[in-house]
Protein backbone atom coordinates (compact mmCIF):
# COMPACT_ATOMS: atom_id res chain seq x y z
CA UNK A 1 0.00 0.00 0.00
CA UNK A 2 1.57 3.41 -0.89
CA UNK A 3 2.01 6.08 2.19
CA UNK A 4 -0.46 8.74 2.38
CA UNK A 5 2.18 11.01 1.73
CA UNK A 6 2.73 9.65 -1.77
CA UNK A 7 -0.83 9.14 -2.66
CA UNK A 8 -1.55 12.73 -2.27
CA UNK A 9 1.42 13.74 -4.74
CA UNK A 10 -0.14 11.46 -7.52
CA UNK A 11 -3.85 12.51 -6.80
CA UNK A 12 -2.15 16.51 -7.05
CA UNK A 13 -1.25 15.76 -10.52
CA UNK A 14 -5.24 14.65 -11.48
CA UNK A 15 -7.36 16.97 -13.08
CA UNK A 16 -10.93 16.70 -13.61
CA UNK A 17 -12.51 17.97 -16.58
CA UNK A 18 -15.94 19.24 -17.50
CA UNK A 19 -17.73 20.37 -20.51
CA UNK A 20 -20.67 22.72 -18.97
CA UNK A 21 -23.70 23.77 -20.38
CA UNK A 22 -26.02 20.41 -19.97
CA UNK A 23 -28.79 20.76 -17.82
CA UNK A 24 -28.46 17.41 -14.95
CA UNK A 25 -31.69 15.21 -15.46
CA UNK A 26 -32.46 12.18 -13.22
CA UNK A 27 -31.86 10.94 -10.17
CA UNK A 28 -29.27 10.15 -8.00
CA UNK A 29 -28.17 7.84 -4.78
CA UNK A 30 -26.61 9.46 -2.17
CA UNK A 31 -23.86 7.71 -0.10
CA UNK A 32 -23.03 7.60 3.80
CA UNK A 33 -22.39 10.40 5.60
CA UNK A 34 -18.82 11.05 5.60
CA UNK A 35 -18.72 13.22 8.71
CA UNK A 36 -20.86 10.56 10.31
CA UNK A 37 -18.97 7.94 9.58
CA UNK A 38 -15.50 9.15 10.95
CA UNK A 39 -16.95 9.67 14.22
CA UNK A 40 -18.56 6.07 14.17
CA UNK A 41 -15.45 4.63 13.36
CA UNK A 42 -13.50 5.68 15.73
CA UNK A 43 -15.93 4.95 18.04
CA UNK A 44 -15.22 0.86 17.53
CA UNK A 45 -11.84 1.64 19.81
CA UNK A 46 -13.72 1.90 22.68
CA UNK A 47 -15.16 -1.56 23.03
CA UNK A 48 -12.84 -4.63 22.00
CA UNK A 49 -14.30 -6.96 19.45
CA UNK A 50 -15.69 -6.61 16.20
CA UNK A 51 -17.95 -4.29 14.97
CA UNK A 52 -19.65 -3.50 12.03
CA UNK A 53 -20.58 -0.30 10.03
CA UNK A 54 -22.81 -0.62 7.25
CA UNK A 55 -23.54 2.21 4.53
CA UNK A 56 -19.57 3.37 4.89
CA UNK A 57 -18.96 5.79 1.88
CA UNK A 58 -15.70 4.34 0.06
CA UNK A 59 -13.57 7.87 0.33
CA UNK A 60 -9.60 9.45 0.90
CA UNK A 61 -10.95 10.55 3.94
CA UNK A 62 -12.31 7.12 5.90
CA UNK A 63 -9.57 5.23 4.08
CA UNK A 64 -6.64 7.97 6.01
CA UNK A 65 -8.79 7.43 9.15
CA UNK A 66 -8.34 3.66 8.84
CA UNK A 67 -4.92 3.78 8.17
CA UNK A 68 -4.72 5.99 11.61
CA UNK A 69 -6.48 2.85 12.89
CA UNK A 70 -4.18 0.82 11.84
CA UNK A 71 -1.15 2.11 13.41
CA UNK A 72 -2.63 1.57 16.70
CA UNK A 73 -3.41 -2.55 15.42
CA UNK A 74 -6.88 -2.20 13.95
CA UNK A 75 -7.92 -4.18 11.48
CA UNK A 76 -10.76 -3.83 8.90
CA UNK A 77 -12.15 -5.05 6.32
CA UNK A 78 -14.52 -3.98 3.31
CA UNK A 79 -17.27 -5.82 2.08
CA UNK A 80 -18.84 -3.02 -0.49
CA UNK A 81 -20.49 -0.56 2.11
CA UNK A 82 -19.86 -2.55 5.14
CA UNK A 83 -16.89 -1.99 7.00
CA UNK A 84 -15.94 -4.69 9.38
CA UNK A 85 -13.46 -3.19 12.60
CA UNK A 86 -11.77 -5.28 14.52
CA UNK A 87 -10.66 -3.04 17.58
CA UNK A 88 -9.71 -6.41 19.79
CA UNK A 89 -6.05 -5.38 20.28
CA UNK A 90 -4.96 -2.08 20.84
CA UNK A 91 -0.79 -1.97 20.95
CA UNK A 92 0.01 1.89 20.14
CA UNK A 93 -1.60 4.91 21.26
CA UNK A 94 0.16 7.58 18.59
CA UNK A 95 -1.58 9.19 15.59
CA UNK A 96 1.78 10.00 13.64
CA UNK A 97 2.18 13.75 11.35
CA UNK A 98 1.94 12.35 7.97
CA UNK A 99 -1.54 11.21 8.60
CA UNK A 100 -3.41 13.44 10.67
CA UNK A 101 -2.01 16.41 8.54
CA UNK A 102 -4.26 14.71 5.53
CA UNK A 103 -6.90 14.77 7.74
CA UNK A 104 -7.39 16.86 10.93
CA UNK A 105 -10.89 14.53 11.76
CA UNK A 106 -7.84 12.45 12.94
CA UNK A 107 -8.36 14.11 16.48
CA UNK A 108 -11.61 11.76 17.10
CA UNK A 109 -9.10 9.14 17.98
CA UNK A 110 -8.06 10.94 21.44
CA UNK A 111 -11.45 10.58 23.22
CA UNK A 112 -11.77 7.34 22.97
CA UNK A 113 -8.16 5.94 22.95
CA UNK A 114 -7.79 8.21 25.93
CA UNK A 115 -11.06 6.55 27.82
CA UNK A 116 -10.38 3.10 27.03
CA UNK A 117 -6.12 2.94 27.42
CA UNK A 118 -6.11 5.80 29.72
CA UNK A 119 -3.67 7.75 26.66
CA UNK A 120 -3.65 9.04 23.10
CA UNK A 121 -0.61 10.72 21.53
CA UNK A 122 -2.25 12.66 18.39
CA UNK A 123 -0.20 15.13 16.16
CA UNK A 124 -1.21 18.29 16.18
CA UNK A 125 -4.06 18.88 13.45
CA UNK A 126 -2.47 22.41 11.41
CA UNK A 127 -4.37 25.06 10.03
CA UNK A 128 -6.40 24.23 6.47
CA UNK A 129 -7.37 26.19 3.94
CA UNK A 130 -10.27 27.31 5.68
CA UNK A 131 -9.14 28.66 8.94
CA UNK A 132 -6.90 27.90 11.77
CA UNK A 133 -9.38 25.57 13.68
CA UNK A 134 -8.33 24.95 16.89
CA UNK A 135 -8.89 22.23 19.36
CA UNK A 136 -8.90 23.54 22.38
CA UNK A 137 -12.15 22.75 22.92
CA UNK A 138 -11.57 19.52 22.70
CA UNK A 139 -8.72 19.95 24.90
CA UNK A 140 -10.16 21.73 27.85
CA UNK A 141 -13.08 19.29 28.07
CA UNK A 142 -10.78 16.63 28.28
CA UNK A 143 -8.77 18.23 31.21
CA UNK A 144 -12.37 18.66 33.03
CA UNK A 145 -12.87 15.26 32.61
CA UNK A 146 -9.53 13.98 34.66
CA UNK A 147 -7.01 14.00 31.76
CA UNK A 148 -3.52 16.11 31.55
CA UNK A 149 -2.93 17.23 27.77
CA UNK A 150 0.80 18.07 27.21
CA UNK A 151 1.72 19.88 23.86
CA UNK A 152 5.18 19.21 22.69
CA UNK A 153 6.90 18.67 19.15
CA UNK A 154 3.65 19.29 17.28
CA UNK A 155 2.24 16.64 19.52
CA UNK A 156 -0.71 16.54 22.12
CA UNK A 157 -0.18 13.44 24.81
CA UNK A 158 -3.05 13.07 26.65
CA UNK A 159 -3.30 10.96 29.91
CA UNK A 160 -4.89 10.07 32.56
CA UNK A 161 -4.17 7.65 35.66
CA UNK A 162 -7.33 5.06 36.09
CA UNK A 163 -10.83 6.40 34.68
CA UNK A 164 -11.87 9.90 33.74
CA UNK A 165 -14.25 11.10 35.69
CA UNK A 166 -17.72 12.88 34.85
CA UNK A 167 -17.70 16.38 35.16
CA UNK A 168 -19.91 19.62 33.55
CA UNK A 169 -19.01 20.55 30.35
CA UNK A 170 -20.11 23.73 29.04
CA UNK A 171 -18.93 24.46 25.08
CA UNK A 172 -17.67 28.64 24.13
CA UNK A 173 -18.89 27.28 20.45
CA UNK A 174 -20.82 24.01 19.79
CA UNK A 175 -17.93 21.90 17.92
CA UNK A 176 -19.25 19.14 16.17
CA UNK A 177 -16.20 16.90 16.68
CA UNK A 178 -15.44 18.57 19.85
CA UNK A 179 -19.11 17.30 21.21
CA UNK A 180 -18.17 14.20 19.52
CA UNK A 181 -14.61 13.51 20.89
CA UNK A 182 -16.35 14.52 25.13
CA UNK A 183 -19.65 12.42 23.71
CA UNK A 184 -17.17 9.18 23.30
CA UNK A 185 -14.61 10.16 26.23
CA UNK A 186 -17.57 10.09 28.64
CA UNK A 187 -19.23 7.07 28.08
CA UNK A 188 -16.60 4.90 29.73
CA UNK A 189 -16.02 7.47 32.48
CA UNK A 190 -16.81 7.29 36.23
CA UNK A 191 -19.90 9.21 37.02
CA UNK A 192 -22.05 11.74 34.85
CA UNK A 193 -21.19 14.05 32.26
CA UNK A 194 -23.01 17.10 31.20
CA UNK A 195 -22.26 18.36 28.31
CA UNK A 196 -23.61 22.01 27.58
CA UNK A 197 -24.36 23.79 24.85
CA UNK A 198 -23.25 20.87 22.66
CA UNK A 199 -23.63 20.86 19.04
CA UNK A 200 -26.80 18.96 17.31
CA UNK A 201 -25.51 18.03 14.16
CA UNK A 202 -27.34 15.00 13.04
CA UNK A 203 -24.38 13.15 12.67
CA UNK A 204 -24.09 13.27 16.53
CA UNK A 205 -27.41 11.85 16.98
CA UNK A 206 -25.82 8.78 14.85
CA UNK A 207 -23.11 8.70 17.03
CA UNK A 208 -25.68 8.71 20.29
CA UNK A 209 -27.47 5.37 18.49
CA UNK A 210 -24.46 3.91 17.32
CA UNK A 211 -23.09 4.31 21.72
CA UNK A 212 -26.45 2.94 23.11
CA UNK A 213 -25.90 0.52 21.36
CA UNK A 214 -22.91 -0.48 22.77
CA UNK A 215 -24.27 -0.13 25.97
CA UNK A 216 -23.47 3.46 26.32
CA UNK A 217 -26.27 5.53 29.09
CA UNK A 218 -27.23 8.78 26.91
CA UNK A 219 -29.75 11.18 27.07
CA UNK A 220 -30.53 14.49 25.39
CA UNK A 221 -30.31 13.21 21.80
CA UNK A 222 -30.68 16.04 19.23
CA UNK A 223 -30.47 18.71 21.58
CA UNK A 224 -27.73 21.00 22.94
CA UNK A 225 -27.84 19.25 25.91
CA UNK A 226 -26.19 15.67 26.47
CA UNK A 227 -26.01 13.62 29.53
CA UNK A 228 -23.64 10.98 29.72
CA UNK A 229 -23.51 8.47 32.46
CA UNK A 230 -20.87 7.06 32.26
CA UNK A 231 -20.52 2.75 32.52
CA UNK A 232 -17.37 0.11 32.85
CA UNK A 233 -17.31 -1.36 29.24
CA UNK A 234 -18.74 -1.06 26.02
CA UNK A 235 -19.50 -4.06 23.58
CA UNK A 236 -18.97 -4.19 19.83
CA UNK A 237 -21.53 -2.39 17.67
CA UNK A 238 -23.57 -3.60 14.73
CA UNK A 239 -24.74 0.14 13.22
CA UNK A 240 -25.93 2.52 9.74
CA UNK A 241 -24.57 5.74 8.90
CA UNK A 242 -27.22 8.37 8.02
CA UNK A 243 -27.18 9.51 4.21
CA UNK A 244 -24.57 12.51 3.52
CA UNK A 245 -27.03 15.76 3.95
CA UNK A 246 -23.96 18.05 2.45
CA UNK A 247 -23.65 15.60 -0.45
CA UNK A 248 -27.51 15.03 -1.47
CA UNK A 249 -27.28 18.99 -0.87
CA UNK A 250 -24.55 19.25 -3.22
CA UNK A 251 -26.66 17.23 -5.95
CA UNK A 252 -29.49 19.35 -5.85
CA UNK A 253 -28.03 22.71 -6.01
CA UNK A 254 -25.59 21.10 -8.92
CA UNK A 255 -28.78 19.85 -10.16
CA UNK A 256 -30.53 23.92 -9.98
CA UNK A 257 -27.70 25.37 -11.17
CA UNK A 258 -27.96 23.41 -14.69
CA UNK A 259 -31.35 24.64 -15.43
CA UNK A 260 -32.09 20.89 -14.69
CA UNK A 261 -34.62 18.74 -12.80
CA UNK A 262 -34.02 15.72 -10.47
CA UNK A 263 -34.61 13.73 -7.82
CA UNK A 264 -31.92 12.56 -5.05
CA UNK A 265 -32.21 9.17 -3.12
CA UNK A 266 -31.71 7.23 -0.25
CA UNK A 267 -31.39 10.43 1.89
CA UNK A 268 -33.19 12.08 4.88
CA UNK A 269 -34.94 15.38 4.00
CA UNK A 270 -35.11 15.94 8.19
CA UNK A 271 -30.97 17.14 7.71
CA UNK A 272 -31.81 19.48 5.07
CA UNK A 273 -34.40 22.45 6.44
CA UNK A 274 -32.15 25.14 5.87
CA UNK A 275 -31.38 24.29 2.55
CA UNK A 276 -34.65 23.26 1.28
CA UNK A 277 -35.78 26.70 2.47
CA UNK A 278 -33.19 28.73 0.50
CA UNK A 279 -33.61 26.80 -2.65
CA UNK A 280 -37.82 27.14 -2.28
CA UNK A 281 -37.20 30.90 -1.81
CA UNK A 282 -34.80 30.94 -5.21
CA UNK A 283 -38.11 30.07 -6.90
CA UNK A 284 -37.39 26.02 -6.86
CA UNK A 285 -39.92 23.04 -6.84
CA UNK A 286 -39.13 21.24 -4.33
CA UNK A 287 -40.83 17.90 -3.15
CA UNK A 288 -39.69 16.16 -0.15
CA UNK A 289 -40.57 12.24 0.03
CA UNK A 290 -40.18 9.65 2.98
CA UNK A 291 -36.49 8.85 1.57
CA UNK A 292 -36.13 11.20 -1.33
CA UNK A 293 -35.92 14.93 -2.51
CA UNK A 294 -37.27 16.00 -6.14
CA UNK A 295 -36.29 19.45 -7.13
CA UNK A 296 -37.42 21.21 -10.54
CA UNK A 297 -38.46 24.66 -12.29
CA UNK A 298 -41.66 25.99 -12.86
CA UNK A 299 -43.29 25.80 -16.12
CA UNK A 300 -41.36 28.09 -18.47
CA UNK A 301 -38.86 29.15 -15.75
CA UNK A 302 -34.61 28.44 -16.29
CA UNK A 303 -31.53 29.62 -14.25
CA UNK A 304 -31.69 33.07 -15.15
CA UNK A 305 -35.20 33.17 -13.55
CA UNK A 306 -33.96 32.23 -9.86
CA UNK A 307 -34.48 34.97 -6.99
CA UNK A 308 -31.35 35.99 -5.24
CA UNK A 309 -31.36 35.04 -1.38
CA UNK A 310 -29.59 35.45 0.95
CA UNK A 311 -27.81 32.80 3.38
CA UNK A 312 -26.12 33.11 6.76
CA UNK A 313 -24.05 29.66 7.85
CA UNK A 314 -24.97 28.46 11.40
CA UNK A 315 -24.87 25.52 13.75
CA UNK A 316 -27.11 22.98 12.90
CA UNK A 317 -30.02 23.71 12.41
CA UNK A 318 -29.22 26.46 10.98
CA UNK A 319 -28.05 26.92 7.09
CA UNK A 320 -24.48 24.46 6.89
CA UNK A 321 -21.35 26.28 6.31
CA UNK A 322 -20.20 22.94 4.13
CA UNK A 323 -23.06 23.97 1.64
CA UNK A 324 -22.10 27.16 1.30
CA UNK A 325 -19.86 27.53 -1.18
CA UNK A 326 -22.31 25.71 -3.67
CA UNK A 327 -25.07 28.61 -2.54
CA UNK A 328 -22.78 30.83 -3.48
CA UNK A 329 -22.42 29.27 -7.02
CA UNK A 330 -26.24 29.02 -7.69
CA UNK A 331 -26.25 33.01 -6.52
CA UNK A 332 -23.85 33.56 -9.63
CA UNK A 333 -25.68 32.83 -11.94
CA UNK A 334 -29.36 34.27 -10.55
CA UNK A 335 -30.18 37.58 -11.48
CA UNK A 336 -29.14 40.42 -9.08
CA UNK A 337 -27.19 40.63 -5.92
CA UNK A 338 -27.65 38.41 -2.30
CA UNK A 339 -25.07 38.56 0.70
CA UNK A 340 -23.61 35.49 1.59
CA UNK A 341 -22.27 35.73 5.42
CA UNK A 342 -20.19 33.09 6.87
CA UNK A 343 -20.09 33.02 10.52
CA UNK A 344 -18.81 29.44 11.53
CA UNK A 345 -15.00 29.54 9.76
CA UNK A 346 -13.07 32.91 9.22
CA UNK A 347 -11.47 32.20 6.11
CA UNK A 348 -13.71 30.51 3.77
CA UNK A 349 -13.72 32.25 0.83
CA UNK A 350 -11.22 30.31 -1.02
CA UNK A 351 -13.17 29.60 -3.55
CA UNK A 352 -14.06 33.21 -4.54
CA UNK A 353 -11.33 34.11 -6.86
CA UNK A 354 -11.53 30.62 -8.55
CA UNK A 355 -15.18 31.72 -9.23
CA UNK A 356 -13.79 35.36 -10.11
CA UNK A 357 -11.95 33.55 -12.77
CA UNK A 358 -15.17 31.71 -14.47
CA UNK A 359 -16.84 35.31 -14.97
CA UNK A 360 -18.51 35.20 -11.43
CA UNK A 361 -19.02 38.55 -9.58
CA UNK A 362 -18.18 38.79 -6.09
CA UNK A 363 -16.98 40.60 -3.43
CA UNK A 364 -15.62 40.21 -0.30
CA UNK A 365 -16.48 42.24 2.59
CA UNK A 366 -15.06 40.73 5.66
CA UNK A 367 -16.85 37.89 6.71
CA UNK A 368 -19.76 38.22 3.83
CA UNK A 369 -19.57 38.12 -0.06
CA UNK A 370 -21.97 40.27 -2.15
CA UNK A 371 -22.63 38.04 -5.17
CA UNK A 372 -23.97 39.92 -8.31
CA UNK A 373 -25.51 37.29 -10.41
CA UNK A 374 -24.63 37.05 -14.27
CA UNK A 375 -28.19 36.08 -15.47
CA UNK A 376 -28.49 35.12 -18.35
CA UNK A 377 -25.36 36.13 -18.95
CA UNK A 378 -23.95 32.68 -16.94
CA UNK A 379 -20.40 31.24 -15.92
CA UNK A 380 -17.49 30.50 -18.50
CA UNK A 381 -15.64 27.74 -18.30
CA UNK A 382 -11.83 28.10 -17.09
CA UNK A 383 -8.79 25.90 -15.39
CA UNK A 384 -9.37 26.55 -11.43
CA UNK A 385 -7.54 25.33 -8.77
CA UNK A 386 -9.36 23.38 -5.62
CA UNK A 387 -8.41 24.82 -2.22
CA UNK A 388 -10.88 22.64 0.34
CA UNK A 389 -13.48 19.93 0.04
CA UNK A 390 -16.38 21.85 -0.09
CA UNK A 391 -15.02 24.97 -1.98
CA UNK A 392 -13.82 22.17 -4.74
CA UNK A 393 -17.62 20.98 -5.26
CA UNK A 394 -18.76 24.58 -5.83
CA UNK A 395 -16.52 24.55 -8.68
CA UNK A 396 -17.35 21.58 -9.83
CA UNK A 397 -21.06 23.20 -10.22
CA UNK A 398 -19.59 25.92 -11.58
CA UNK A 399 -18.39 23.88 -14.30
CA UNK A 400 -21.94 21.97 -15.01
CA UNK A 401 -23.27 25.43 -15.41
CA UNK A 402 -20.62 27.11 -17.15
CA UNK A 403 -20.36 27.21 -21.16
CA UNK A 404 -17.20 25.81 -22.25
CA UNK A 405 -14.83 23.46 -20.55
CA UNK A 406 -13.34 23.68 -17.36
CA UNK A 407 -10.17 21.77 -15.92
CA UNK A 408 -10.21 21.58 -12.18
CA UNK A 409 -6.97 20.44 -10.46
CA UNK A 410 -5.79 19.33 -6.74
CA UNK A 411 -9.06 17.21 -6.91
CA UNK A 412 -7.83 15.06 -4.23
CA UNK A 413 -9.78 17.31 -2.05
CA UNK A 414 -12.94 15.88 -3.88
CA UNK A 415 -12.24 12.80 -3.25
CA UNK A 416 -12.03 13.39 0.78
CA UNK A 417 -15.74 13.90 0.31
CA UNK A 418 -17.59 12.85 -2.61
CA UNK A 419 -17.76 8.79 -3.53
CA UNK A 420 -18.07 8.34 -7.35
CA UNK A 421 -18.69 11.48 -8.01
CA UNK A 422 -18.24 10.86 -11.67
CA UNK A 423 -20.02 7.90 -12.04
CA UNK A 424 -22.82 10.14 -10.11
CA UNK A 425 -22.43 13.28 -12.48
CA UNK A 426 -22.26 10.95 -15.39
CA UNK A 427 -25.72 8.83 -14.51
CA UNK A 428 -27.27 12.52 -14.52
CA UNK A 429 -26.12 13.57 -17.85
CA UNK A 430 -22.98 15.48 -17.15
CA UNK A 431 -19.96 15.28 -19.28
CA UNK A 432 -16.98 14.87 -17.03
CA UNK A 433 -13.90 12.54 -16.80
CA UNK A 434 -10.29 12.96 -15.10
CA UNK A 435 -7.19 13.00 -16.33
CA UNK A 436 -3.79 11.68 -14.80
CA UNK A 437 -0.56 13.55 -15.38
C1 LIG B 1 -17.13 19.71 11.58
C2 LIG B 1 -17.24 19.04 10.24
C3 LIG B 1 -17.01 20.07 9.12
C4 LIG B 1 -17.96 21.26 9.29
C5 LIG B 1 -17.87 21.83 10.71
C6 LIG B 1 -18.92 22.90 10.98
C7 LIG B 1 -16.54 16.78 10.66
C8 LIG B 1 -15.51 15.73 10.49
N1 LIG B 1 -16.27 17.99 10.16
O1 LIG B 1 -15.80 20.20 11.68
O2 LIG B 1 -17.27 19.43 7.87
O3 LIG B 1 -17.60 22.28 8.39
O4 LIG B 1 -18.07 20.77 11.69
O5 LIG B 1 -20.19 22.40 10.76
O6 LIG B 1 -17.60 16.53 11.21
N2 LIG B 1 -13.63 25.74 17.39
C9 LIG B 1 -12.83 26.28 18.37
N3 LIG B 1 -12.15 25.42 19.20
C10 LIG B 1 -12.25 24.06 19.09
C11 LIG B 1 -13.06 23.52 18.08
C12 LIG B 1 -13.75 24.39 17.23
O7 LIG B 1 -12.72 27.50 18.49
O8 LIG B 1 -11.61 23.34 19.86
C13 LIG B 1 -14.37 26.63 16.46
C14 LIG B 1 -13.92 26.49 15.00
O9 LIG B 1 -12.79 27.28 14.72
C15 LIG B 1 -15.15 26.95 14.26
C16 LIG B 1 -16.30 26.47 15.17
O10 LIG B 1 -15.71 26.21 16.44
O11 LIG B 1 -15.18 28.34 14.22
C17 LIG B 1 -17.00 25.24 14.71
O12 LIG B 1 -16.05 24.24 14.39
P1 LIG B 1 -16.33 22.71 14.65
O13 LIG B 1 -17.78 22.46 14.81
O14 LIG B 1 -15.42 22.22 15.71
O15 LIG B 1 -15.84 22.07 13.27
P2 LIG B 1 -15.24 20.62 13.12
O16 LIG B 1 -15.82 19.74 14.16
O17 LIG B 1 -13.77 20.69 12.98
Amino acid sequence: MLPVLADTREAEMDKLFIEGGRPLRGSVRISGAKNAALPLMTATLLAPGKHVLRNVPDLRDTRTLLKVMEEFGVTSEWEDDVLYIDSTELKHFEASYDLVRTMRASVLVLGPLVARLGRARVSRPGGCAIGDRPINLHLMGLEQLGATCLQENGYVDVKVDGRLRGNVIHFDIPSVTGTENLLMAATLAAGTTILKNAAREPEIGNLVDMLVGMGAQIEGRDTDELIVHGVEQLSPADCVIIPDRIEAGTYLIAIAATGGQGRVTHCKPEHLPALLNKLRAAGLIIEEGEDSIAISFSEGKGVADLECVDIKTMPYPGYATDLQAQFMTLMSLASGSSVINETIFENRFMHVAELERMNANIKIKGSSAVVTGKGRDGLVGAPVMATDLRASSSLVIAGLAASGITEIRRIYHLERGYEKLIDKLTGLGAKVWKESY
